[in-house]
């Protein structure tokens, strides 16, 4: 198999995002844009990656390493066009030979098996990526000869009007032999109605080499790009869409799929119940057999079997939760474990803790973590029993089998089997309900009789 290299361009600024941040660190599924691209890309095994930023952009290539560590970043300090935009990768790829896949970093919806056909047909010429365009306004559209060949891509603006009328358009994404590329690259000039130099030349560049132009096809909304939060938020759509349907295939009942939001890395085993509005951040993975209950928030976490959560739970990062416990409506976990078999039902905060198997978390107990300036742990045994409106002032520990009474507040740790109790004396007064009752209507009388 012939080796695979890939350029994703990225130069862009994305002035239409109205945005501080590069375009395609934007997210969409949790995953910034860069990432979708390069994580399709990825499944190929190319022996090189290299990302074409713009000046300012270390943002871009730090994410970019974050997904693949051995990265290259090319630099492009003015933004000439696509070919220009290759021509500053040229370097990092001067010993390299194979395919070079060009991929786009705003069009993120770019499935593996479509750039492995793509890299397939390339062969030891070059292939393009082509779609039908509902609307083709804007793209380059592909000229073919009498076998299908592509032999010329034409942009838009310089295209007649009846090349204009060609509905078969130039997703941007394209495989081309190392050789080839090089040998072509430095020939193409900007003599053009933008005065860019277009990576699209190659196509003709190489017929006249002698070389083939394959065609490669993908439905439209594989190619759709991002340049502005419109389309972002249809590409959201689309993610979703696939995310819904692959969980539910995969075996999770889904009770109301477009109301649940999955996050890219999402992780769901199978009898796995998902009622509505249910949202998965990023780092989520829930094992066999787990309920969640309507409109709980789940991200960074990990669900064992059998585990229950929600209605309106709250997992933060770094909640692991054990086999079969139960996390109910207003409680919220935050880095801590929650062993096997335990429960914390309603309203309670378990931030920083360990909490041991078939322990019960009364309502309203908090651990209190922090102290103003640094975060402690409270760690809790097994078969605890911690009494609604507990507060466990951390750090602190409760040791197996032990009891806290309802509204304490533990500030020094509890011994194993021991009951803590941090009480004021009840103070009972027989009648007095009713005397002051009585008192207070017969002043209301007196008043109403001045
Ligand atoms: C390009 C294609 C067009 C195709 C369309 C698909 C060319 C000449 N045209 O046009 O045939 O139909 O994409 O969307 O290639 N970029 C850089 N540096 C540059 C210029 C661009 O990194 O100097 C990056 C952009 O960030 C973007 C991508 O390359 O990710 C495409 O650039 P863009 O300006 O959007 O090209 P189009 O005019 O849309
Ligand atoms: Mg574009």
């Amino acid at each position: 198999m012939t080796d695979i290299a890939i350029i994703v361009l990225a130069a862009g600024k994305g002035t239409r995002m109205k945005s501080d941040l590069p375009k395609v660190l934007h997210r969409a599924a949790g995953r910034s844009l860069l990432g979708h691209v390069l994580h399709a890309a990825q499944a190929l095994g190319p022996r090189r990656s290299v990302v074409v930023t713009g000046p300012d952009m270390a943002a871009v290539s730090d994410e970019a390493r974050r997904i693949i560590p051995d990265v290259l970043s090319a630099l492009q300090s003015e933004r000439l066009g696509t070919a220009h935009a290759v021509a500053a990768a040229r370097q990092t790829l001067e010993d390299f030979s194979g395919t070079v896949l060009m991929l786009y970093g705003d069009v993120p919806l770019i499935a593996a098996e479509t750039l492995r056909a793509v890299c397939d047909l390339a062969g030891s010429g070059m292939a393009v990526l082509g779609f039908e365009a509902g609307n083709p306004h804007g793209y380059g559209r592909l000229l073919q000869d009498a076998a299908g060949h592509v032999v010329k891509i034409r942009e838009e603006l310089d295209a007649s009007p009846s090349e204009r009328s060609i509905r078969l358009c130039n997703s941007g994404i394209l495989a081309i032999n190392s050789k080839l590329l090089w040998s072509l690259l430095p020939k193409i000039g900007n003599a053009n109605a933008k005065g860019e130099y277009y990576l699209t030349d190659l196509v003709e560049l190489a017929a006249a080499v002698g070389a083939t132009c394959r065609l490669a096809m993908c439905p439209e909304w594989e190619v759709a790009g991002v340049n502005d939060r419109v389309q972002l938020a249809a590409i959201e759509a689309t993610l979703q869409g696939i995310y819904r349907q692959r969980h539910m295939l995969n075996g999770a009942t889904l009770t109301d799929p477009g109301t649940v939001h999955f996050s890219a890395d999402t992780v769901i085993g199978k009898d796995v119940t998902i009622e509505a509005n249910v949202v998965f951040g990023p780092g989520v993975t829930i094992a066999d057999g787990v309920d969640i209950l309507a409109f709980s928030h789940i991200e960074g976490a990990n669900v064992s079997s059998g585990a229950r959560i929600g209605p309106f739970a709250r997992l933060r990062p770094g909640a692991e939760i054990g086999e079969d416990a139960h996390i109910g409506n207003f409680v919220e976990v935050k880095k801590a474990m929650i062993g096997r078999g335990a429960k914390a039902n309603h309203l309670a905060y378990i931030g920083d803790a360990r909490v041991g198997a078939k322990t019960n978390i009364g309502a309203g107990a908090i651990t209190c973590n922090y102290d103003g300036y640094e975060k402690h742990l409270t760690d809790i045994g097994e078969n605890v029993f911690v009494g609604s409106n507990t507060a466990l002032v951390a750090p602190v520990t409760v040791g197996d089998g032990a009891s806290i009474a309802a509204g304490s507040v533990i500030t020094r740790n509890v011994p194993p089997d021991a009951l803590a109790m941090t009480r004021a004396e009840l103070d009972l007064r027989e009648g007095w309900a009713k005397r002051y009752r009585e008192m207070k209507a017969a002043r209301k009388a007196a008043r109403r009789n001045k």
